[in-house]
């Protein structure tokens, strides 16, 4: 894979009009793109999808399934059938093999959310888990693997701690990234993108560092460049 290969941009914008608009302000510095619940229930999302992956980018659809195990099976049959790349679904073991059964034929890969970065220990108890979010991460990322899922999504400081349980092959996807000297903003816990590769890191998803940037095409540039040298 080359660096420009490792960098998703996240389209966190609320219309089509204006995901069209930066993407064609990107231009050719960024081959992959994801596209959240925003974006893709917003009018025409899907359609949009479509459209990126007709003009020769990757797609990941972020869009977190988690339901009864036929109604995740037929939705992502449903995804796979937009030709898109990434798809990710919540990390309980039911949900993982019934997407699996969807996605059988492997075109479409299958990143699982291991907990939700929003949360922490107490978020866990109250919700009546008796583990806290590190040993919660560590067991879903190990049932990840037991059920063939493509990947998992996680936070960059966990990579350490979960490249040895998802082996060499899954791919580990982590936002929470942030150039060098960039303003980190609600992201608590970050990264570099240099950091993130030489941690182990697959791909990086990058938002707003790039979105909101004065020149979006070079601010993609200049996290390709930190890439390259993790
Ligand atoms: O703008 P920023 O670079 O913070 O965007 C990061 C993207 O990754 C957003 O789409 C955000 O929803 C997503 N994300 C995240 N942290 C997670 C999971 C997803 O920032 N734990």
């Amino acid at each position: 894979m080359t660096p420009q290969e490792r960098l998703i941009v996240a389209l966190d914008v609320e219309s089509v009009a204006d995901a069209r608009a930066m993407t064609a302000t990107l231009g050719e510095a960024v081959s992959f793109f994801k596209v959240g619940m925003e974006l893709a229930y917003a009018p025409g999302g899907f359609d949009f999808a479509r459209e990126l992956k007709a003009a020769g980018k990757r797609v990941f659809l972020d869009l977190k399934l988690h339901d009864i195990g036929v109604t995740v099976e037929r939705a992502t049959r449903q995804i796979a059938r937009l030709g898109v790349d990434f798809l990710t679904i919540h990390a309980f073991a039911q949900t993982m093999a019934s997407a699996r059964q969807g996605a059988s034929d492997g075109a479409l890969k299958l990143l699982a959310v291991t907990v939700m970065t929003s949360y922490d220990d107490a978020d866990l108890k109250e919700a009546g888990y008796a583990c806290g979010v590190e040993d919660l991460v560590a067991r879903r990322a190990r049932q990840a693997r037991a059920e063939r899922v493509d990947g998992l999504i996680l936070s960059p400081l966990e990579l350490a701690a979960i490249r040895p349980i998802a082996g060499p092959d899954m791919l580990l996807v982590t936002p929470g990234v942030r150039p060098a000297g960039a303003d980190v903003g609600d992201q608590k816990r970050v990264m570099t993108p240099r950091q993130a590769v030489a941690a182990s890191a697959d791909f990086i998803v990058v938002g707003r560092p790039i979105t909101r940037a004065m020149d979006p095409a070079a601010a993609a540039k200049a996290v390709i460049d930190e890439i390259a040298e993790g």
